[in-house]
């Protein structure tokens, strides 16, 4: 006769009875070598500058980067991923790949005083250095395609020049991680991984890092290069595109609407995978916060412990540092 195992002699209260026990059977933990931390480099900024929407976070002057990093590093965090806001901006974001602009400058100096001890990735998108804020060429009103590529070439190769360990593309164009991949080999890079923005939807949770990094489009808005969130097996395919082109690293992009993404994605596909906790995701967590309605480090802790149960390799969020602070 086969044994009955069930109530009363399964009880899964046990092992929830004490928090020792709790923490021993714990299946996802959080840690700090999951997180990237952001950071929003302003050239015309002569001191941190508060981004309204985005409670307690900062655009900050080149010269600042070096003290965050160290705080960063000490707080046992291993890697940034760097935006930044150029002085000038123009109709084909030049300052996005000029030797001197102000990632290459700062991947630079960071590069100098830190070398190896952070991984430092890079965005390859051109919003926040053109005029019209679109994310690639404008030609006749419509976002080209095949032109972008071009100048995301350039983007990723001056990067690697500056000695960035990763570039991560979010335009959306397609063929942009072959395109990048190619022209990093033949520069020499063939060793500068890539993280794609495989599926990068079209949201309205990147409001708060458009007013941070300016980049908000000035015409329409980029529903057709970046996803419909109604879909998700076109984001495997996505991803299956830029693993084939090359990408070491897929992301999914935000994080909280699509944690379904981020565990097919993990389960079909064997590379590392990413989850960008974005600008919307955190101000939601700071307004209800600053009201008392939730309690800060709970939803923090909760919602990253979230997306990591879902599937996440790697967690890009700004909450990076309080949660490095946190950890024991
Ligand atoms: C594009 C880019 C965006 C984000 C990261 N890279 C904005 C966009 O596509 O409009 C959004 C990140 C966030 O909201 O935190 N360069």
């Amino acid at each position: 006769m086969s044994e009955y195992l069930g109530f009363p002699i399964i009880r899964p209260r046990r092992l929830r009875r004490t928090s020792a026990l709790r923490d021993l059977i714990r299946e996802t933990k959080l840690n700090r070598s999951d997180l990237v931390y952001p950071i929003f480099v302003d050239e015309r900024a002569q001191k941190p500058i508060p981004i309204e929407s985005m409670p307690e976070y900062f655009r900050l002057p080149i010269q600042y980067v070096i003290k965050e990093v160290r705080q960063v590093i000490d707080l046992n965090i291993k890697a940034l991923i760097l935006f930044g806001v150029p002085f000038k901006k123009d109709e084909i974001g030049s300052q996005a790949f000029a030797t001197d602009g102000v990632i290459q400058r700062t991947v630079r100096e960071l590069k100098r005083e830190f070398g190896d001890r952070i991984v430092i990735i890079t965005d390859v998108c051109l919003c926040e250095y053109t005029t019209h804020g679109h994310c690639g060429i404008v030609k006749e009103g419509e976002v080209d395609n095949d032109s972008t590529l071009k100048i995301l070439q350039k983007v990723a190769v001056s990067q690697a020049q500056a000695g960035v360990d990763i570039v991560a593309p979010s335009a959306m164009m397609d063929g942009q991680v072959k395109a990048i991949r190619e022209a990093l080999d033949d520069s020499g890079f063939n060793h500068t991984s890539i993280m794609a923005y495989s599926a990068k939807y079209a949201s309205c949770f990147y409001g708060p890092f458009r007013e941070a990094a300016e980049s908000k489009p000035e015409f329409g808005d980029r529903k057709s290069y970046q996803m419909d969130y109604g879909n998700s097996n076109e984001a495997l395919r996505e991803v299956e595109l830029d693993i084939r082109e090359g990408a070491d690293i897929v992301m999914v992009k935000p994080a909280l609407p699509y944690l379904d993404l981020i565990y097919r994605v993990k389960a079909k596909f064997e590379v590392p995978v990413a989850a960008y906790n974005v600008s919307g995701e955190y101000a939601m967590v700071k307004a209800t916060a600053q009201k008392g309605w939730i309690d800060e480090k709970s939803a923090i802790l909760e919602i990253l412990t979230g997306i990591k149960r879902a599937g996440a390799d790697l967690i890009i969020t700004y909450f990076a540092k309080d949660v490095g602070q946190w950890l024991d």
